[in-house]
């Protein structure tokens, strides 16, 4: 019972719940994974460490003489030696390779992140035996939460930035249309107001200011251009389904594509955040399928029910390759991705080359920010 050991190649030697006296191949067995750098260790059926390497000793932190024979629970907490118990059962049920990420604490208090692979092996007397290989994967742990924490915290940074960006554009379009616009409105007023004094003989003057109106009138369809770009207020107005349509006429009369457009139902009305980060992906669809799809016709579609809004763009262009769908140097699609992801849902970019793209976003929604009719 002090000397557990590996059972030798000996068939005919008896098997009872006593580990077994060592033999010549033990003595062998144990050079050999002494040479291996990874922590290695042998257990019986009862979980016995029967053999253990050198890295494996020193990873635990004791001698081999203080680990040979003894189990998990005379040197780790209950609750890890629980756990490493539990897949030993399962190795040695399934007699299939087992590959868990634990916790291990070794004789200093130190506790690592361990992968453990167990395998079993079945000597010639069909005695089992499981072999674990150890990993310490604590560094690679605490690097890749460093990872997710840092990715999360700029997706957060990147989510507040175009809020902030979002609420500047309103602030703008409504300033450039509310304060401009009345501006040209009083000059139109008065450009009125001097052709009526004009006398006939002033023709000069009569045309000059008419030219001028003209310009006026022209200057306040650009200001409600500039200001519908920068954001349209229809959106907060009339809701995303009709400043979509909108935003269609404006894309045919513009490029001469022809679309269609399924909006069920009519009245689809979200929340704010909801409805900008949906209108933002639909004008980087738009400008995409100018850009690069050379299509001739677009089929949209918006959904939503109480749970979820879905949107898909379906252009008959030119289509995509794989790279392009994940190309990382351009950030259209990223940013699209991004904003969809923050609100919690997913991006699906289908197609092929030949076969024109298609986009589609699904976004979670919640009674608080689905709403039904305007
Ligand atoms: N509807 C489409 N049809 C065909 N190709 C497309 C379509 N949309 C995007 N692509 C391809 O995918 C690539 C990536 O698109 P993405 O919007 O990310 O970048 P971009 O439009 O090139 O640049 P930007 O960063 O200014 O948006 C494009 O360069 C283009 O080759
Ligand atoms: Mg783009």
């Amino acid at each position: 019972m002090d000397n557990p050991t590996l059972e030798s190649n000996s068939g005919s030697q008896a098997h009872t719940d006593e580990p077994q006296a060592g033999g010549q191949l033990n003595d062998y067995l144990q050079k050999i994974i002494n040479s291996i750098a990874t922590p290695v260790v042998v257990k019986d059926k009862h979980h016995r460490w029967v053999l253990l390497n050198d890295a494996c000793c020193s990873f635990i932190g004791r001698t081999r003489e203080e680990l040979r024979g003894k189990t998990d629970y005379d040197y780790f907490p209950k609750q890890q030696a629980d756990v490493f118990w539990e897949m030993d059962d399962q190795v040695l049920l399934t007699r299939r390779e087992n590959i868990n990420e634990e916790q291990l604490t070794d004789s200093n208090g130190v506790t690592h992140t361990i992968l453990t692979k167990k395998n079993i092996y079945v000597d010639a007397a069909d005695e089992p035996f499981i072999v674990v290989v150890i990993t310490d994967i604590t560094d690679r742990k605490k690097f890749e939460d460093a990872l997710t924490s840092s990715h999360q915290q700029l997706r957060k940074l990147s989510a507040h930035t175009e809020a902030m960006v979002e609420e500047e554009r309103t602030r703008i379009a409504r300033a450039v249309h509310d304060e401009l616009g009345q501006s040209l409105t009083a000059l139109k007023m008065d450009c009125a107001w001097l052709e009526r004094r004009f006398t006939e003989g002033q023709t000069d003057l009569l045309a000059r200011t008419q030219m001028m109106a003209r310009m006026i009138d022209e200057t306040i369809t650009t200001v409600r251009r500039i200001s519908m770009e920068l954001r349209p207020e229809m959106l907060d107005d009339l809701g995303l389904a009709a400043t979509l349509e909108w935003q269609l006429q404006e894309f045919k009369k513009r490029t001469g594509i022809d679309y269609t457009a399924s909006i069920i139902p009519k009245d689809i009305r979200v929340g704010d955040t909801i409805s900008t980060a949906v209108y933002r992906v639909f004008q980087e669809t738009l400008t995409n399928i100018v850009r690069h799809a050379q299509a001739t016709r677009i089929d949209v579609l918006l959904t939503a029910d109480a749970h979820m809004l879905l949107m898909q763009v379906r252009d008959d262009g030119i289509g995509m390759t794989n790279e392009q769908r994940t190309q990382t140097a351009s950030l259209g699609l990223l940013g699209i991705r991004e904003r969809v992801g923050f609100l919690g849902g997913v991006t699906e970019i289908g197609g092929e080359p030949g076969h024109g793209t298609t986009i589609e976003i699904k976004i979670p929604l919640t009674h608080t920010n689905f709403g039904g009719t305007p």
